[in-house]
């Protein structure tokens, strides 16, 4: 890795080199944010005013790149180069570093979106419904009661990444979150025969944390940050998403702390989803609206904060025995239309 000479040394005091480096215009590449993981991540000593020990810092804190320092906010860098200044300094750097700009054409925006891909659910119905899949760039909400299958589709879709782009995946790994101990390798051997996948493999390449409270739940996936490219993650699960904020902070003196807390988790989820190109899916719980006498009594946890932090959210409810209904709510892009499928020992199945 290629080191400019100014970065090497004298950063300790915190003092950042003068921006007299203007015609290094040379390492400023057109990267553009077009966020694909397939990319060289530019390494944080490249940042003008970085040197070793910072950069040892940073990439204690879980920034591995010029990119994930580019979109930091100031606060986020703050606890790590210690001023405010310094913070808006190296992030502006690294903006310039990577390329990144204020303004881009709509067409650049079109291009962009064409990185987006699709994870089939392994379900033909639910597929269509999705509109393809499970997107990356995205994060999509499953919610619904105990029992419909939730978490079944998060094994299912834990296997379905590792495929290859032919038959409905992108040879990814999965990184899957656990935080009610409902995560079964089990289940996990008899998705990937049926899929046809070996076993053992498949296993390997799902990579599992138990998130034992809401703290740790963001810690993990601070921690995701460096593993995300170097593991080839493509998905990201966690089931569930609000039950340790709802245990830790109840009634309505909490509230404001849990919802501030939990939309913070949200935008990491959604930045690191959009950086690397990967696709995020959380589970949520329903929670009773007992003043609803018409229409549905029960609403997704989380409230606004979850409801805008999810780009797809998809209900599920239960229909005849082994059979379960999921509809796409609130989206401006779907029609509310229905699909079918059932819970089977292969998994989930049209
Ligand atoms: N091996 C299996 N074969 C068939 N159905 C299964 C199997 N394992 C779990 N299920 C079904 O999955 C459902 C539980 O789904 P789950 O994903 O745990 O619900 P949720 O996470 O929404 O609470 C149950 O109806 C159960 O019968
Ligand atoms: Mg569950």
């Amino acid at each position: 890795m290629p080191r400019r000479k100014d970065s090497l040394e004298g950063e300790e005091e915190g003092e950042l080199q003068d921006e007299t480096t203007g015609e290094d215009g040379s390492a400023v590449v057109e990267e553009q944010s077009s966020g694909s993981s397939t990319e060289e991540a530019i390494d944080v000593e490249e940042i003008d005013g970085v040197g070793k020990v910072t950069a040892q810092k940073l990439r204690e804190a879980g920034f591995m790149s010029a990119r994930d320092v580019a979109y930091a906010s100031i606060r986020d860098l703050l606890g790590v180069v210690g001023s405010e200044d310094r913070a808006k300094q190296i992030i502006q750097s690294a903006q310039r570093l990577i390329g990144l700009k204020s303004f881009v054409t709509a067409f650049e925006v079109y291009e962009n979106r064409r990185s987006v891909k699709y994870i089939s659910t392994g379900v033909k119905a639910l597929d269509e419904l999705l509109g393809g899949g499970i997107e990356t760039r995205a994060i999509t909400e499953l919610v619904g009661e105990f029992g419909v299958g939730k978490t079944q589709l998060c094994h299912q879709l834990a296997v379905m990444v590792q495929l290859p782009e032919d038959k409905g995946g992108l040879r990814g790994k999965a990184l899957y979150v656990d935080t009610e101990n409902t995560f079964r390798p089990e289940r996990v051997v008899q998705i990937a025969k049926y899929r046809g996948l070996d076993p053992q493999e498949a296993l390997r390449n799902i990579l599992y944390a138990r998130a034992y409270n809401s703290d740790h739940q963001m810690i993990i996936v601070d921690e995701a940050k460096k593993i995300i490219d170097s593991e080839g993650i493509r998905l990201i699960v966690i089931d569930s998403l609000v039950a340790h904020f709802r245990a830790e902070y109840p009634g309505r003196e909490n509230l404001a702390e849990r919802q501030q807390k939990l939309n913070h988790f949200i935008g990491q989820l959604l930045r690191i989803a959009d950086l690397y190109n990967i696709a995020v899916v959380f589970t949520n719980q329903v929670i009773a609206q007992p003043d609803v006498f018409f229409g549905n009594p029960q609403k997704p946890a989380g409230g606004n904060v979850v409801a805008h932090g999810a780009t797809y959210r998809l209900w599920l409810r239960k229909s005849k025995e082994n059979t379960r209904i999921a509809k796409i709510f609130d989206s401006p892009m779907h029609p509310e239309k229905e699909a079918l499928f059932r819970i089977a020992e292969e998994g989930l199945l049209d």
